[in-house]
């Protein structure tokens, strides 16, 4: 066991959104936190907004080598790691007939290759007590028109997510999931609709949620932060719902 005092923790996607905030309260919270993106702006902004002390990693998550990168830097930096929560995703919304292979081939890169060979490469850092989380979405339970590829992307994570818990619980390494309903974040400026199509949406959403509102990144990241936190030592193998209410309906 390497010397490193604080735990560490790895998100994803760590730039903007959710994974911005879950970064941010982890770091609240004693961690020291290694974040990726690839967006440069974002990259930078997330720099300036963590601070010097926080590691910001420029890292493709559709890339198997930059998976295996980000690892050899968290064992050249800190030796170990005990919290990652394997966030980055992409959103893209087309009709069945409108999409084509690359639309297809991208989502499943980053969402189910990315989270996938992100977690192989971090194995060897994980020991026992660890925390991986994934971030799935409410449209695992609640078919969205015109999100066929993108919900097909996050129920491969639940089902990979049940398998690695069995897996790994012999490590005493917990995998678990958030699950977000409707969060305001950057991800609906990026769906590939156009700006009224995403505002009609957004109502349509904001109406069936039982609470009535958007989420924030913030109340995700604080279900983030209980799933890696020593709390939940022993809960593994679920998706948390973070949707007000939106599952249950
Ligand atoms: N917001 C919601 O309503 C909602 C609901 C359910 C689930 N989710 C899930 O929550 C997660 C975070 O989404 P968000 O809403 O916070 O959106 P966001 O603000 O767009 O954040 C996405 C993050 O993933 C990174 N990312 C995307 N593609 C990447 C790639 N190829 N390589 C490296 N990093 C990449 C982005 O970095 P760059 O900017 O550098 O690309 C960014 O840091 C996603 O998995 C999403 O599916 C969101």
């Amino acid at each position: 066991m390497s010397q490193h005092q604080n735990p560490v923790a790895l998100v994803t996607g760590g730039t903007t959104g959710i994974g911005l905030a879950a970064a941010l309260l982890l770091q609240q919270r004693g961690h020291d936190v290694v974040v990726t993106g690839q967006n440069p702006d974002n990259l930078a902004d997330a720099q300036r907004l963590l601070g010097e002390k926080a590691v910001v990693l420029k890292a493709d998550a559709r890339s198997v080598a930059d998976a295996a990168r980000v690892a050899t830097e968290i064992q050249r930096r800190f030796g170990r790691l005990d919290v990652a929560f394997l966030n980055a995703g992409v959103a893209r919304f087309a009709p069945l007939e409108a999409f084509d292979e690359a639309f297809y081939d991208d989502q499943l890169a980053v969402n189910v290759k990315g989270v996938l060979f992100q977690l192989q490469k971090l194995l060897p850092l994980l020991g026992a007590g660890a925390s991986v989380i994934l971030n799935t979405s409410v449209v695992n339970q609640k078919g969205i028109a015109g999100a066929s590829v993108y919900s097909a992307t996050k129920g491969a994570l639940v089902a990979a997510l049940r398998a690695l818990a069995v897996e790994l619980a012999p490590k005493g390494i917990r995998v678990n999931a958030v699950s977000p309903g409707p969060i305001e974040t950057p991800i609906y400026g990026k769906l590939g609709m156009p700006a009224e199509a995403v505002a009609g949406f957004k109502s349509g959403m904001t109406a069936q949620v039982p609470l009535g509102r958007f989420g924030t990144a913030a109340e995700v990241a604080e279900v983030v932060g209980f799933l890696a936190s020593k709390g939940a030592s022993y809960v593994t193998g679920v998706e948390v719902s973070v949707d007000g209410g939106l599952a249950a309906t």
